[in-house]
């Protein structure tokens, strides 16, 4: 197939686009490669890097690639995706159910961890890696600035390929941990989840593989960047020879973010990041994306919702490292439940639907509420820009993907935040110029301060130039800081760089640092006589 012709026929869809026919051009839903090139260039000049998602692990079952390997056992591709005679064991798909689909064309089985129209590409083909890596050069040409690199985990299988040990199928697994209340239900959920897939995921292979595609992207000029869906930083190898970034995905899971689980996580995190034998490791901070429940509803406690937002924002854009923010999480959007099977798009909801209803004689009404509350749909409606209808993403003659949330209504969208100076859009435009401007914010050192502190979470940021601190309160009280014992601070001046209280001083008394409820305060710390 050419690069870049136009295509044809619309993408298949299972998996929100996760489930690639070309890797190099673009879904007609969104477009053309000429839009594309715009964007890109448009976006470069107003000093926006792009990065793509990079999909390596799968395919989609419409692909050339699979079409000709499934064709015949004598296809030049018949061994470009993983093909066995008949299952070699129980091994589960994390999406629909069994993970070894049968394929009436070659008479044998593939193998797919997620949806099984998304087969596994075997990598220990050298001519799969080959083609892999020129469509991630086609991309790179064009000038795009790196890549997130979807599932890298689950690239390689244990070549013994060892059966899981959980007495359950995938559904009854997914239903055990619907069902699970007591804290030793619930310790054993995490365990069945985590033994029924680490065959399948985390296996040897993947550090040469990440060094082979720094490798290409050495190729190329400009600091291009690699971010992986994983948080293991040994894929950031010696520090110079694998990902840029990987994600710390250990902060997000969490039913509650607390000062002590963040100050451990930061700990531990930096810790280790700092040890890369070659260069120190760079961190990488989000609390939300598209396969999770959106940071308001998720971290909120239903009373103080708006004000945990904020608090949130603060600390993802203010800890050491890249901020990654999921769209719409600066406008507060919340999860949104759909009421009817009808509307579910994740193939992996509906899967789970059918199969409880069906399978297990589950009551549909509670089905339908299960797959409301795990599927990604509740945390991928369409944006909200307006109270026009549709919220302004679609005319209203056009019914969207995805109902949108009717809380754009009540001002949970881009215009009328525009126009509010204290919508939280404002407030997370302000803390990025805040950030953007503040040397120690970006690259500072972080040290934790009144590492005790169970209300609030307090730290410095510090380079040569610059020191930073932030206080975030996370409890409904006021407090009252006492910095005079704190080395860096002591004998010094305070001087407020942003607050989400009004601090009608710019200048703060050390001995009582006047904190408001779910307060985030930055100040920069200066000479007293300077
Ligand atoms: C990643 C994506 C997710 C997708 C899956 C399969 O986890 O973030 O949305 O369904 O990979 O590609």
């Amino acid at each position: 197939m050419r690069f870049g012709s136009p295509r044809t026929s619309l993408p298949p869809n299972w998996d929100c686009g996760y489930d690639i026919s070309d890797y190099c051009n673009v879904a007609p839903e969104y477009g053309t490669l000429d839009d594309f090139k715009l964007f890109l260039d448009e976006s470069h000049k107003r000093n926006i890097r792009v990065i793509l998602d990079l999909v390596l692990n799968h395919t989609s079952d419409e692909h050339a690639w699979f079409l000709e390997s499934k064709s015949s056992r004598a296809n030049p591709k018949a061994d470009w995706y993983v093909w066995v005679d008949t299952p070699p064991n129980n091994w589960q798909s994390c999406f629909d159910g069994d993970a070894w689909t049968y394929a009436p064309e070659r008479g044998q089985y593939y193998y797919h961890y997620f949806m099984k129209q998304q087969p596994d590409l075997n990598w220990h083909n050298p001519e799969v890696k080959q083609a892999m890596w020129d469509a991630a050069r086609f991309w790179l040409d064009l000038g795009v600035d790196g890549y997130r690199l979807d599932a890298i985990g689950t690239i390689y299988e244990d070549p013994k390929r060892t059966p899981h040990s959980v007495p359950m199928n995938l559904a009854e697994l997914r239903r055990f941990s619907d069902l699970a209340k007591t804290p030793k239900e619930l310790k054993l959920k995490d365990k069945y989840w985590h033994d029924m897939f680490k065959h399948q995921w985390g296996q040897a292979g993947l550090h040469d593989l990440m060094q082979e595609l720094r490798a290409v992207m050495n190729e190329y000029g400009g600091d291009r960047m690699l971010v992986g869906e994983d948080d293991n930083i040994d894929y950031m190898g010696n520090g110079n020879d694998e990902l840029h970034l990987v994600f710390n995905f250990p902060l997000m899971r969490t039913e509650r973010l607390t000062p002590q689980h963040i100050r451990k996580n930061q700990k531990e995190r930096l810790k280790r990041l700092n040890s890369l034998p070659v260069e120190k490791g760079w961190a990488c901070n989000t609390l939300g994306n598209h396969d999770s429940s959106r940071i308001r509803t998720r971290y909120g406690d239903k009373l103080h919702d708006a004000e945990l937002a904020r608090l949130h924002a603060g600390l993802i854009l203010t800890l050491k490292g890249t901020a990654f923010l999921y769209n719409g999480e600066e406008i507060g959007m919340t999860d949104y439940m759909l009421t009817d099977i009808s509307q579910v798009k994740d193939t992996m909801g509906i899967w789970y639907y059918h199969a409880i209803v069906t399978g297990m004689g589950v009551h549909p009404e509670e089905a339908l509420a299960r797959t409301a509350e795990m599927t990604r749909d509740k945390n991928r409606t369409p944006m909200q820009w307006s109270k026009n209808s549709n919220a302004g993403f679609s005319p209203q003659d056009i019914t969207p993907w995805l109902p949108v949330n009717p809380n754009y209504k009540d001002g949970i969208n881009v215009k009328d935040q525009t126009q509010s100076p204290y919508s939280l859009l404002n407030y997370y435009q302000h803390l990025i110029n805040v950030r953007k401007q503040s040397p120690a914010l970006i690259f500072g050192e972080y040290t934790p301060i009144h590492a005790a502190a169970k209300d609030y979470f307090a730290f410095l940021r510090h380079t040569d130039s610059q020191k930073v601190v932030v206080v975030l309160n996370f409890s409904n009280k006021r407090l009252e800081l006492d910095l005079t014992k704190v080395k860096e601070v002591k004998a010094r001046t305070l001087h407020t760089l942003f607050s989400s209280a009004d601090h009608s001083q710019k200048k703060q008394d050390l001995h009582a640092l006047a904190i408001n409820p779910f307060e985030i305060f930055i100040a920069e710390v200066k000479s007293t006589h300077g």
